[in-house]
């Protein structure tokens, strides 16, 4: 009988390999179970190596970010058009079989892998064949090849790094005291960087990794109703490429996703559980979503749910991105929607389609009055995308159309918006 275990290269650490084979060896063995019809039931006797029958295997382990699913993925295909100057992907993974459940609101952790060109750059500037053994963050021992590829994070550098590499650099010293000068060497720089500009800087292979962080899952918010994919969850990826002194960097997990994940190959994934985004338990109430870019994710999902649901409250979207043409996000399924009347309103800011910059808050700017009324209603407000720019100027827009369109003071603003926030009427995923 022919037991699925993980190969060796799949990320996992040991202890996660063993609970992760274990699992597989029950599930093989659920094979050998007596009646293989359709009738089979959990109460069904198991055969045990000598034939006796054995009570039923144990319930199928819970995954978790420590015990995460090996995912398969499902589709990828590309949200924005030719010539568009952004790069987002609509990524499915299949849930079958993992007992994984989500709500829309929650968001994916993805574990990626680093991309192995990058390996091969460092490994070949370190001088290292890449089989020297080195610990994994959890202490087992591996090639080096396999530890920078799966176990470390190889764009940002810790403050051990730096220190170790100090003496071997050129203006580093200076920069360890200096703060904000600091954090400006470390934008865009990463362990290659550090390596070329610091020649003399060769530690030991374990030494090496001891510096250097463990690669951390990333997280997705999901772009799905299980209502309507229960054994799926969809994501929505912007994929991260810039370039940095004179290199092109590629972001870990989103090119993975993008572009080295392999169909065939599981990716390890969990979910991570966002009680604070979540759709009002009525649903009568009214919602307002307000989205740019990758922000878009969790409102596909919510739409999805509200018609799945038959939900009868209103939902109005603002949606933000850069050029109508290219990068109008999910813009059949929305306009199914606006005819379906599950989607009640509209409002796109494409903000490089004028001279002028148009976003989001524009647009709410502009309906000010009834999107009062609709607040006045009891709707609630969800916000979701860039948290730096984007979400600040949408809650002083937010904080406008309170004042203005409310008669009240700038405090009496503040107040009604904190009354919304603790009343769960407004709620951000932010990132
Ligand atoms: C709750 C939550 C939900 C999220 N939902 C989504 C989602 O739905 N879709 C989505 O795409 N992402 C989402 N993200 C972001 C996602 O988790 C990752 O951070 C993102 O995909 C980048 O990860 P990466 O591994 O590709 O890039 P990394 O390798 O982590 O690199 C990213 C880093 O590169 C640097 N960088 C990026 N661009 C530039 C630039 N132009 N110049 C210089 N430096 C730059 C920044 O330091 C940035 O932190 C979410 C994050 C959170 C916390
Ligand atoms: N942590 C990470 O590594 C990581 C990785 C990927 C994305 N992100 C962040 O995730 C968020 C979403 O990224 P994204 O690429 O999908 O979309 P985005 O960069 O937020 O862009 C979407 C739209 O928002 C517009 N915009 C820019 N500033 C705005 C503001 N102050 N208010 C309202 N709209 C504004 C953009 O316009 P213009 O561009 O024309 O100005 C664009 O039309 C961003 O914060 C991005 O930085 C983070």
């Amino acid at each position: 009988m022919y037991v699925p275990y993980l190969p060796e290269t799949a990320p996992f650490t040991p202890e996660q390999r063993a609970w992760l084979n274990n699992f597989f060896r029950e599930l093989a063995l659920s094979a050998l179970r007596v009646g293989s019809d359709d009738q089979a039931t959990d109460t069904l006797p198991f055969l045990s190596g000598d034939g006796q029958a054995t009570p039923a295997p144990p319930a199928p382990p819970r995954y978790d970010r420590k015990h995460p699913f090996p995912a398969h993925l499902l589709q990828r295909r590309r949200l924005t058009g030719e010539g568009s100057s952004k790069d987002i992907r609509h990524v499915i993974f299949s849930l079958e079989g993992s007992g994984l459940s989500y709500e829309v609101g929650d968001a994916l952790g993805v574990y990626p892998e680093n991309d192995p060109e990058l390996v091969e750059a460092l490994l070949a500037t370190l001088g290292y064949s890449g089989d020297e053994p080195v610990p994994g963050p959890d202490g087992t021992e591996l090639p080096i090849r396999e530890a920078l590829l799966r176990h470390y994070e190889l764009g940002t550098l810790s403050r051990p790094l730096l220190e170790a590499a100090a003496p071997a650099h050129e203006w580093l010293p200076k920069l360890l005291d200096d703060r904000e000068a600091l954090q400006r060497y470390l934008a865009g720089r990463d362990l290659l960087d550090l390596l070329r500009e610091a020649p003399t800087f060769r530690p030991d292979p374990a030494l090496l990794v001891g510096l250097l962080r463990p690669l951390a899952p990333r997280l997705y918010s999901i772009s799905s109703s299980p209502r309507v994919h229960p054994e799926a969850v969809h994501l929505t990826v912007g994929v991260v490429r810039y370039k940095a002194h004179g290199r092109l960097r590629k972001g870990v997990c989103s090119t993975f996703l993008a572009e080295r994940a392999a169909l065939e190959h599981p990716v390890p994934v969990f979910v991570h559980t966002n009680p604070g985004f979540r759709l009002p338990a009525d649903p009568d109430t009214p919602i307002i979503m307000i989205g740019a870019g990758t922000g878009i994710a969790p409102f596909r999902a919510f739409l999805e749910d509200r018609e799945a649901t038959g939900a009868r409250g209103p939902n109005w979207l603002f949606f933000g991105e850069r050029n109508r043409a290219t990068d109008f996000l999910y813009q059949e399924e929305l306009e199914g929607w606006l005819q379906r009347g599950v989607l009640t309103r509209l409002d796109t800011a494409f903000s490089r389609d004028q001279a002028q910059k148009c976003y989001v808050q524009h647009r709410m700017l502009e309906q000010a009055r009834t999107l009062y009324a609709w607040l006045e209603k009891g709707a609630c407000v969800y916000v979701c995308g860039d948290a730096t720019h984007m979400a600040r100027d949408v809650e002083a827009a937010l904080l406008t159309i309170i004042q203005q369109e409310g008669g009240r003071s700038e405090e009496d603003a503040r107040a009604y918006l904190a009354n919304l926030k603790k009343t769960r009427r407004y709620q951000r995923d932010v990132y």
